[in-house]
């Protein structure tokens, strides 16, 4: 996300143990996390999720290796990658999806070109085959536009007009709610081996801040979401912030509402959950509710993101847009059906929606977490038990929304609690659980018994008062399809202190309202000593069996080798810190290379490299690991290795590769001064530029010169 969208307040107010005590507690289980091969039939033309886990057997086959020379750090206005590999940039913000339009880097963008052009700031994607037999050569693209560049998208008139304070033009705001979003753009691989978008293709389309889309699961429908625009609680507007990224069995595209509460503002009366969210309460992000009673303005385009109660009812004004915002939005991209929010899957700030180890008869799992300090994880469980007749299909003949709503619409979301001995406990957000003081969970958060939409909206607090664990900013999570394992990054956090607890929690019945270790004095422990956590690690864990429990430990921390606070003793040639995004790559025999994506915000690695993306195949450090150190320490480090680096100013989130391993597919996100060529739509992501460029997040397509599988 970049420390500019950044909420850096902490809206965590309960009094659950932090997740520094926990991992103090913690005591070697060396061997609970061992998993053996599994079966999943999973999609096998959908890109960037968990594969079908492949069941050969394991014994006559080489174990799996990283056969690249590491890349050292570096600071450059280029992508580096190691010798024998090239990089080329595909779909920079601004290209055209259509034949018609044209990219000029001097000319101004306007809301009509942008909303048929690439969005900004790439970062979750996933591809989506449209024939399984050039899967590796021609599908659809489907990418997140998290947020904006104002510097960049204003460069040719100098710079937004009133950013922070007065009124913004209506177009302006226009053209920055078509620049957030998803696209979804065909690409191909050429006889030369470049790639390419297909201008024009039926495929090609956008969702934007303003995008028509149905809201689905059980707050759809209730006074929650009811507003204006839509008074039956059925439709909104847009989708916003969207970070990291899903894809589902069914061949559908999950984009993931990460920090949206800062588009709205409320001036006045305010719900419980527009505080514990974190809805601003001067002036939203870049202001575009200002520019609400311009002449232009339609239906309320820029008045609903001021949500501060001014009508009779919900019916006459904005309060509850903001309700509408938080989810997982499923996408189909074979066709033009409007996306769907999945309310069932919880209200937070998504980082993304991770797909658990896929079982016939089973249930559908997905994980995610919400990033912010002090936050939580969550699984959700449907109902529905996985049909494998359900297994991804491109082509218009299949409703892959109706498939979607048999999985996601209707199940049980759980919070993760943590504990020191290396357990864990996936507790429900229903109405009737009980809470941690002994109420029910509906009376708690004064609902009434049969409420699930109130508990869904409210479900931060929900959480709270269950006793999840609050966690180092839980970014990207990742799923070993065979063995089940989920990794997440834990990026950073900055304010965690050395204070002791000073816990104390009430609720008088209109909220939680006091600081706990939860809250500001969340503390440091022998495990974990950094007072502020700007190096972050990865932990993973792996279901217990019944549903609810888990078995959990530091896979490893982020570091530096020149400070002594460096427990997995990381090295020139992997040093990293604050991990982000992360993709279990599965390959044969079961085995796999786990990516790790960075968004630095530590001093000592910022000043050796930029944003980078590493590589480690985790059943190469399965001997060795034990105690109450990470699993990657001293004696085996040298097994992750830096595969590329970012240019400078970037961070480097969003991958996929294509089924075939040939072509490695990541995200270049608000760079500095690139790509090189401010003209061109496609070119070598490794050269800088000789003079200063109008910088465009892109994407970037690693392969290697022999066109033989990356990393191996
Ligand atoms: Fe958008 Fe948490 O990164
Ligand atoms: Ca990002
Ligand atoms: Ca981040
Ligand atoms: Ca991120």
């Amino acid at each position: 996300m970049s420390h500019e969208i950044e909420d850096h307040r902490l809206l965590n107010h309960s009094d659950n143990e932090p997740f520094a005590n926990v991992l103090a507690k913690r005591v070697s289980r060396r061997d609970v996390m061992r998993g053996g091969l599994g079966m999943a039939a999973a999609s096998m033309l959908s890109m960037g999720g968990a594969g079908a886990a492949l069941a050969a057997t394991a014994s006559d086959k080489k174990p799996l290796t990283l056969a690249f020379e590491a890349v050292m750090g570096a600071h450059q206005d280029a992508v580096i990658v190691p010798e024998g590999y090239i990089a080329q940039v595909l779909v920079p913000w601004g290209t055209p999806l259509n034949e018609s339009t044209q990219w000029n880097p001097a000319h101004a963008m306007s809301a009509e070109q942008q909303a048929v052009s690439v969005g900004m700031h790439h970062d979750g994607m996933a591809g989506f085959a449209l024939e399984e037999s050039s899967a590796s050569q021609r599908f659809v693209l489907a990418l997140n536009n998290e947020y904006i560049d104002q510097s960049a998208l204003w460069a040719p008139q100098g710079g937004p007009t009133h950013a922070k304070e007065g009124k913004r033009p209506a177009e302006e705001s226009r053209t920055e709610i078509n620049a957030h979003g998803v696209t979804l753009v065909e690409v191909r691989k050429e006889g030369d081996g470049r790639w390419s978008h297909v201008p024009g293709s039926s495929y090609n389309r956008r969702l934007t801040s303003a995008t028509v889309m149905a809201m689905a699961g059980p707050v759809a429908g209730s006074d929650y979401v009811k507003t204006r625009f839509s008074p039956e609680g059925t439709q909104t507007r847009g989708t916003n912030n969207n970070c990291g990224n899903g894809v589902t069995p069914w061949g559908t595209y999950i984009a993931c509402e990460e920090n949206w509460p800062n588009i709205f503002v409320n001036t006045g009366e305010r719900f419980a959950d527009d505080a514990r969210i974190g809805i601003p309460t001067e002036r939203s992000r870049y202001g575009w509710e200002t520019s609400a009673g311009d002449s232009s303005e339609v239906d309320g385009e820029f008045a609903r993101f001021d949500i501060t109660p001014r009508g009779a009812s919900a019916l006459e004004d904005y309060r509850n847009e903001a309700r509408t915002f938080g989810y997982q939005v499923e996408v189909d991209p074979y066709t033009h059906q409007p996306a769907v929010k999945r309310t069932a899957l919880g209200r937070f700030r998504h980082e993304g929606c991770w797909l658990g180890k896929l079982e016939p008869g089973k249930p559908v799992t997905y994980y995610s977490g919400h990033d912010a300090r002090n936050e939580y994880v969550y699984k959700f469980v449907s109902d529905a038990a996985w049909d494998p007749a359900d297994a991804n299909r491109p082509g218009e003949q299949y409703d892959r929304l109706a498939i979607g709503a048999k999985y996601l619409d209707h199940g049980t979301l759980y919070a993760a609690r943590f504990d020191a001995d290396g357990s864990g406990e996936w507790l429900p957000l229903t109405p009737d659980a009980t809470t941690l003081d002994g109420r029910k969970l509906h009376a708690a958060l004064g609902l009434p018994a049969d409420d699930l939409a109130g508990i869904i909206v409210n479900t931060c607090d929900a959480a709270d008062l269950m006793g999840a664990t609050p966690m180092d900013r839980p970014e990207w999570a990742t799923v070993d399809p065979a063995s089940g394992e989920v990794y997440l990054t834990l990026t950073n956090n900055s304010q965690r202190t050395e204070a002791e607890s000073d816990a104390t929690y009430t609720n008088d019945g209109d909220g939680i309202t006091q600081s706990g270790v939860g809250y500001a004095t969340a503390p440091t422990n022998a495990a974990n000593p950094r007072p502020d956590n700007g190096a972050g690690h990865i932990v993973r864990w792996k279901e217990a069996g019944n549903g609810t429990a888990f078995q959990w430990e530091v896979f490893i921390f982020g570091g530096s080798a020149s400070d002594g606070n460096n427990p997995s003793g990381l090295t020139e040639i992997n040093q990293f810190a604050s991990p982000d995004g992360l993709w279990f790559d599965e390959r044969d025999n079961g085995e796999g290379i786990l990516w790790i994506q960075t968004d630095n915000g530590y001093d000592s690695i910022a000043e050796y490299t930029n944003d980078q993306l590493l590589a480690v195949v985790p059943s190469a450090l399965k001997a060795g690991n034990g105690g109450s150190d990470a699993v990657v320490k001293r004696h085996n480090q040298h097994h992750i290795k830096r595969f590329a680096v970012g240019p400078n100013g970037c961070e480097v989130t969003g991958i996929f590769a294509t089924p075939d391993k040939t072509a490695l597919f990541i995200n270049i996100q608000h760079p500095g001064n690139w790509p090189a060529d401010g003209q061109a739509l496609t070119q070598d992501a490794t050269l800088e530029a000789s003079g200063s460029v109008r910088p465009r997040a892109a994407t970037v397509v690693i392969q290697k010169k022999d066109g033989g599988p990356v990393a191996v």
